[in-house]
C-alpha cells in the first residue's frame, strides 16, 4: 500500500491529546454518568474507559474474560469513580442484556454507550473461511447494533444519551485482505448516519446523539499486527519496522479523550457524522454542522462524475 494514494492532510494532524480534549478541560465534565464500554481490556478500549472516568463517569467495563479487565478495573478505580467488571462476549445478545440490566441496577441508567470491541483477520477473502469472514461482521457490526437495539429504548425513555462506535477509515476505503473488517466498519458508518436520522423521528434529536470515529493508527494487538503467516508466505511480507511507525503512531489516549468529549455532549454538532480523531474537533465545529452536511461531509458517500448526481 502507498500511503501517499490517497493524499495529506494540509491541517496539522493530532496524535495525542490536545487542548480542546485534554483531561484537564474535561474534568467533572462526565460526573455522576453511567458509561458502557466493550473491549475494554486492552488497547483503545481501556484507554476510553479511563478517559471517561477521568471526567468522572461511573464505568462498566466488558470483555471476553474478567481477568483481562483487571488493569484497567484499577485504573479506573484510581480515579475515584465506581467500575463494574464483566466477562462478556458482546456477540452474545441475551448475555449483553443481562449485563445491561446488572450495570443499570449497580450504576444506574447508561448514559453513554461506547462500541469499541472489534476483530481484524488480515487475510484474502478466499483464504478465509466463510466463519472467519463472517465472525468479524458478527464482532464489528452485529454486536454494535445488537446493542444499540438494547440500549435505545432505555435512552428513548429517558430522552437522552450518547452512543459512539468505535469504526475506522478502513470503512471508507477499499483495503484487499481485510474484507470482513472493511465492510462491517463501511456498514457501522453508515448505521450511525441513519440512526441518527432515525432520532428525528422520535424528535429525540439531538438529545440522542451518535458518532463514528477512526481513532487513528494506534499499535496495539490489532493495530499493526499484520497478516497471518501462510498469507506472508504467500503473497510476501510487507510489515517493515519503517511503515509501522510511520502508519500507526497515534497514542490510545487519542480516542479515549475524544469519547470522553463526545460524551459531554459539548461536540452534539457534529452528531451522526464519521470522523478522524486525528482531525481537531474544534476546527470541525467551526466548520459548523450547516456546512458539513450541505456539502455531504464526514458522510459515505459516492463521487460520480460531473453531469451525473446521486438523486433518488
Ligand atoms: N488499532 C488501530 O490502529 C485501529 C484503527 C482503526 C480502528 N480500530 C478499532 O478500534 C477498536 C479497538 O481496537 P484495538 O486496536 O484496541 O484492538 P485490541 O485487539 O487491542 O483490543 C480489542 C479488545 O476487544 C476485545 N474483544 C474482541 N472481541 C470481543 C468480543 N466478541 N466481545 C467482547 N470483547 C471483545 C478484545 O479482547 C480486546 O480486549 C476496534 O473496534 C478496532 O477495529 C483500531
Amino acid at each position: 500500500m502507498d500511503p501517499a494514494q490517497f493524499g495529506y492532510s494540509t491541517l496539522p494532524l493530532q496524535h495525542k491529546p490536545y487542548d480542546t480534549i485534554l483531561p484537564e478541560t474535561l474534568k467533572g465534565a462526565n460526573t455522576g454518568k453511567v458509561a458502557f464500554v466493550t473491549g475494554a481490556g486492552q488497547g483503545i478500549g481501556a484507554a476510553i474507559a479511563e478517559a471517561l472516568a477521568k471526567s468522572g463517569a461511573n464505568v462498566a467495563i466488558l470483555d471476553l474474560k474478567l481477568d483481562n479487565l483487571a488493569k484497567t478495573k484499577e485504573t479506573c478505580l484510581s480515579h475515584g469513580v465506581k467500575v463494574e467488571d464483566f466477562a462478556c462476549d458482546v456477540t452474545d445478545g441475551e448475555k449483553v442484556k443481562e449485563v445491561m440490566d446488572q450495570v443499570e441496577q449497580k450504576l444506574g441508567p447508561i448514559d453513554v454507550l461506547i462500541n469499541n470491541a472489534g476483530i481484524l483477520d488480515q487475510r484474502p477473502f478466499m483464504m478465509s473461511t466463510f466463519d472467519g469472514f463472517w465472525r468479524q461482521i458478527e464482532v464489528n457490526f452485529k454486536a454494535p447494533l445488537m446493542l444499540i437495539h438494547q440500549i435505545l429504548p432505555r435512552m428513548k425513555e429517558r430522552g437522552s444519551g450518547c452512543i459512539i462506535n468505535i469504526a475506522s477509515r478502513s470503512g471508507t476505503v477499499d483495503v484487499p485482505m481485510t474484507l470482513g473488517y472493511v465492510t462491517s466498519k463501511a456498514a457501522l458508518i453508515r448505521a450511525t448516519h441513519t440512526l441518527q436520522l432515525e432520532m428525528e423521528l422520535d424528535g429525540l434529536d439531538p438529545a440522542i446523539h451518535m458518532y463514528a470515529l477512526h481513532p487513528g493508527g494506534v499499535l496495539t494487538a490489532m493495530g499493526g499486527a499484520g497478516a497471518a503467516k501462510e498469507v506472508k508466505e504467500k503473497y510476501g511480507d510487507i510489515t517493515d519496522e519503517e511503515f509501522y511507525k510511520d502508519l500507526f503512531k497515534d497514542g490510545p489516549p487519542l480516542c479515549g479523550q475524544t469519547c470522553a468529549y463526545l460524551a459531554t455532549g459539548r461536540g452534539k454538532e457534529l452528531r451522526g457524522f464519521f470522523f478522524d480523531c486525528r482531525q481537531d474537533i474544534a476546527k470541525l465545529l467551526d466548520y459548523g454542522r450547516e456546512r458539513l452536511l450541505k456539502e455531504n461531509r464526514n458522510t459515505l458517500t459516492v463521487n460520480f462524475i460531473d453531469g451525473y448526481c446521486n438523486e433518488p
